[in-house]
């Protein structure tokens, strides 16, 4: 069957609609659950990253408005209009109109001078990036970090591409696809590996990890 790339299943209008496809509903777990739970225990690693922080893929905003609540500015990079606008509104919420938070798509990332940012995260967002453009995303954080700066990675092990396909009967359907993309390799060609963990089983499905890299000299 011929499958296309289509990242459209993250344009969610309705913030409870970002919130179900950003966390869906996994190992017992509301979306709800796992969003208070999963962001409890990222909170300590988000607070070792030094800022300014870069939030790739920061979806509606979950860890930007972690981030900032331990004290860093923050640049959110999401390509959809839509998670970028509930980011903004999440952030807001929580922090003000003055937080030091802006929600900008890759385009914009160009702006920044090489090494601008000290520490980046990316979590739940590599495993949903296609073959030539994950190469373009990892070589652009690699350019927007600082020598040495810590990169926190939340991921599933496997791949993870939104496709969508023509059924027989003419209509649409969404799904995931797995693109046989090695990320490993490829992060090793900029980042060293310091730290990896397993995700905890109670906050989500097996196969998922949580990794510390950092950018080479
Ligand atoms: C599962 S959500 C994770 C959101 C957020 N990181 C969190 O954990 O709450 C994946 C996000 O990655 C974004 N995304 C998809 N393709 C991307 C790309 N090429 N670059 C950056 N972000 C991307 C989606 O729009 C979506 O907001």
């Amino acid at each position: 069957m011929e499958f296309t790339y289509d990242p459209a299943v993250f344009d969610q209008p309705q913030e409870e609609n970002a919130r179900a496809i950003i966390l869906t509903e996994e190992a017992g777990l509301t979306t709800d659950d796992r969003w208070s739970l999963e962001t409890d225990y990222l909170a300590p690693f988000l607070d070792a990253l030094p800022g300014p922080a870069l939030d790739i893929g920061c979806g509606a905003g979950r860890l930007s408005r972690e981030l900032i609540r331990h004290g860093k500015s923050v640049v959110g990079i999401d390509p959809s209009p839509d998670m970028r606008r509930h980011a903004r509104n999440y952030v807001e919420a929580a922090h003000g109109e003055r937080a030091p938070f802006m929600a900008i798509d890759w385009a914009m990332a160009k702006n920044y001078e090489a090494g601008f940012f000290r520490s980046a995260v990316a979590c739940w967002v590599l495993q949903h990036i296609p073959g030539q453009q994950l190469e373009e995303v990892i070589a652009e954080i690699a350019r927007l970090l600082a020598p040495m700066s810590p990169f926190l990675l939340v991921n599933r092990t496997n791949r993870a591409i939104p496709v969508s396909y023509k059924n027989a009967d003419g209509h649409t359907t969404h799904g995931w696809a797995d693109d046989g993309r090695n990320l490993d390799r490829l992060l090793l060609g900029w980042f060293f590996l310091s730290d990896e963990e397993p995700m905890p089983t109670h906050l989500c499905e097996e196969g998922a990890y949580r990794r510390l890299y950092v950018r080479k000299p």
